[in-house]
């Protein structure tokens, strides 16, 4: 039975607990738990109270207007992101402090101090002008990690412009796509970026991108990898010329604390990604004090979140929270392992990285490389780490903690999403005794839950959805574009109740701490992204020889999830397959191939199998639950509501044998 497992797991984690070190506590921005009560007593009063880490031009009237599931903070309150994460540390000791340490790929490195920053920043924000950027203007950013991606969005913010990044490794139909959904003015790239010695050719896939997206009227190019690449005249600029005939010293707009900072394209369960609005107000109080308490950073730290700017984590917690807090951000081009498996750890040498945060897939990907690479850097700097991106199994966690932390550090396992802009299940490092693979407890201030489909909170050691009760500083405000969606897909889904409904399965154990179980949707965590099924299939079906796709997630020892695609063949795509008139292994490299042209790199298949049907239900909806059983080897579901049993159990055999 359910529950008496889900006991008997909770009872086998109980035997590890990692308290946090009297030393570390000592020195804790959050020493004592307290805050927890407090935070829960007031929950107003305790975000009122965290907004003041902030400089406002207007103060907010009241701090919450919440019309369900439609949330305003810092109502009527005016501010400035780029402002709160430049100018006003210029007024202080920090004037030149280290803002970005960078380190490229190739190994050049370049460190920009706030002033550096505030410079670079005001000309960006004056060329975005020439180019025709106001305030309310969306702004499609495209970049490799490098300071200029970091230079573009503060710019935007300084506009008040909200930016949309697109992830480097997105392809020129996903950038498209994202482009078309925003209506972008603007497009910021770079010729190109460094990725495992090899050029990412951005403005050659932007260029794909740009033949379809009319509402885009300028192009700005920075120049980082020297390729020769083509620019129209009139439309594409140089970063870099343009720089010498603009000058420095631009004003900030004053924005709404309700006006929007950025739009960040997520997957949902259909094929269309999903617009997230994050406004600037509640963002930034959220993920300042998110950044200050859980990371329990320092001004003498150098603090080190690996994940690109193209994903939430990198909006949050390499940009927004650490400025805002006048953190010195190291920022990485390039790959883990390039030159070698010793990458990071060479950086966290060279550098003296204090507080690290990373994803559990790349945790892995360090214990498959061997205990060698990290045992040969001085890592003795490191005094946090952190992970986040998906559940995290004890042994990677168990791996982290001892050859990375040297047993010394805490770690916060962060549970989050896209739409929650900021951390939400998280330990605080100098107060919460750790349980490997628990992202412990919610965040003060935030109320969380564990229901069943009715919303009805579950017994403690029973499995549920995990959903919010009450809404937050960071949250989305809606969809782009599309408010039904944003109501549908998070608060609709537990009919007659307004709870958040994040689309994780969770588990709360008889010390009240979380486990994640991962997603209940059909979404597919890759590497700690999250991608729709839908998406993969729609690329599949988009290829000549494909009539039917099914895409699922199947567990993968590096990546968490890896994706295995059953496809159904087009007749005479199937007669060449049958014939052998074209290879098996044809099929399936242009299959993936066709993905990762469609999607990018990330959604790679790792399995591509033929089959001639696919199990569905009597109104034609593809079980793919029956079809994870399947791959992952397990004994089948329930078939009860398939319109024709016999086709799972001739894909199973068939799956097991090989042959399709
Ligand atoms: C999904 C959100 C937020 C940053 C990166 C991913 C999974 C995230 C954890 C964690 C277990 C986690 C969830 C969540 N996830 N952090 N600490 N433990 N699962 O952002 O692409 O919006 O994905 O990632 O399934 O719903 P995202």
């Amino acid at each position: 039975m359910a529950v008496k497992k889900a006991t008997i797991d909770t009872l086998l984690e109980e035997d590890r607990i990692f308290h946090p070190p009297e030393e570390f506590t000592q020195q804790a921005n959050i020493k004592s738990r307290e805050i927890y009560a407090e935070a829960r007593a007031n929950p107003k009063i305790f975000w009122a109270m965290q907004a003041e880490r902030l400089d406002w031009f207007r103060k907010w009237d009241k701090v919450l207007e919440w019309n369900p599931p439609f949330a305003k903070w810092f109502v009527n309150g005016k501010l400035n992101a780029c402002y709160n994460c430049i100018d006003r540390h210029l007024k202080t000791w920090r004037k030149n402090k280290a803002a970005i340490i960078f380190e490229g790929e190739p190994g050049d490195s370049r460190v920009l101090t706030y002033w550096d920053l505030y410079r670079e920043v005001t000309r960006f924000a004056n060329i975005l002008k020439k180019l025709g950027v106001q305030k309310g203007d969306r702004v499609a950013i495209y970049m490799p990690m490098i300071p200029e991606a970091v230079v573009a969005m503060l710019a935007c913010a300084r506009l008040g412009a909200p930016h949309s990044v697109v992830f480097g490794g997105f392809s020129s139909e996903s950038l498209r796509d994202r482009i078309l959904d925003a209506q972008a003015k603007v497009l910021i790239t770079a010729d190109g970026g460094w990725r495992r010695g090899k050029i990412v050719p951005l403005k050659h896939n932007a260029d794909a991108a740009l033949a379809e997206t009319p509402c885009v009227e300028k192009v700005l190019v920075v120049k980082r990898t020297g390729q020769e690449v083509s620019m129209l005249d009139g439309r594409d600029y140089w970063y870099h010329e343009m720089a010498e005939e603009t000058p420095t010293g631009c004003p900030c707009e004053e924005v709404d604390a309700e006006d929007i900072l950025f739009i960040l394209y997520t997957s949902g369960t259909t094929g269309k990604p999903k617009g997230v609005v994050h406004t600037t107000g509640g963002y930034l109080v959220g993920t300042s004090t998110t950044h200050y308490m859980v990371f329990d950073i320092k001004d003498d730290d150098v603090y080190w979140c690996t994940a690109d700017i193209g994903w939430i984590t990198g909006h949050s917690y390499v940009v927004y929270g650490p400025l805002a807090n006048g953190t010195t951000v190291l920022l990485y081009e390039g790959a883990p392992d390039w030159p070698n498996p010793g990458r990071f750890w060479a950086i966290v040498e060279k550098y003296h990285v204090n507080v690290f945060y990373t994803a559990p897939t790349a945790i892995r990907a360090f214990m498959k490389w061997g205990d060698e690479w990290p045992g040969r850097y001085d890592l003795s700097s490191l005094r946090l780490l952190g992970t986040v991106g998906e559940p995290i199994n004890p042994e990677a966690w168990v791996w982290y903690h001892k050859n990375i932390g040297g047993e010394r550090c805490p770690i916060v396992d962060t549970w989050w999403q896209t739409e929650t802009g900021m951390i939400m299940i998280t330990p605080l490092p100098g107060v919460t005794p750790l349980k490997p693979g628990s992202a412990t407890v919610p965040f003060p201030g935030i109320e969380v839950d564990v229901v069943d489909k009715d919303g009805n909170s579950v017994m403690l050691g029973k499995g549920g959805f995990l959903a919010i009760k009450e809404p937050w500083p960071a949250m989305l405000r809606t969809i782009y574009g599309d408010d039904q969606r944003y109501v549908d897909t998070y608060w609709n889904k537990i009919p007659g109740k307004m709870l958040y409904f994040a689309g994780d399965g969770a588990r709360r154990d008889y010390h009240n701490y979380y486990w994640i179980l991962g997603r209940v949707d059909d979404v597919i965590n890759v590497a700690g992204h999250r991608l729709s099924t839908m998406e993969v299939e729609s690329a599949l079906v988009d290829h000549p020889w494909v009539a039917e796709a099914a895409a699922i997630g199947k567990s993968h020892a590096i990546k968490g999830q890896a994706i295995s695609v059953f496809v159904t063949l087009k007749a005479h795509a199937f007669e060449q397959l049958k014939s052998g008139a074209r290879q098996r292994s044809e099929f399936q490299d242009e299959l993936k191939a066709h993905v990762v042209k469609k999607i990018g790199a990330i959604a790679r298949p790792d399995d591509v199998f033929f089959t001639a049907e696919l199990p569905k239900t009597r109104s034609g909806k593809i079980m793919r639950r029956l079809l994870r059983d399947i791959a992952e080897g397990r004994a089948l579901g329930d078939t009860t509501t398939l319109a024709d049993p016999a086709v799972i159990a001739e894909l199973k055999r068939k799956y097991e044998s090989r042959e399709s």
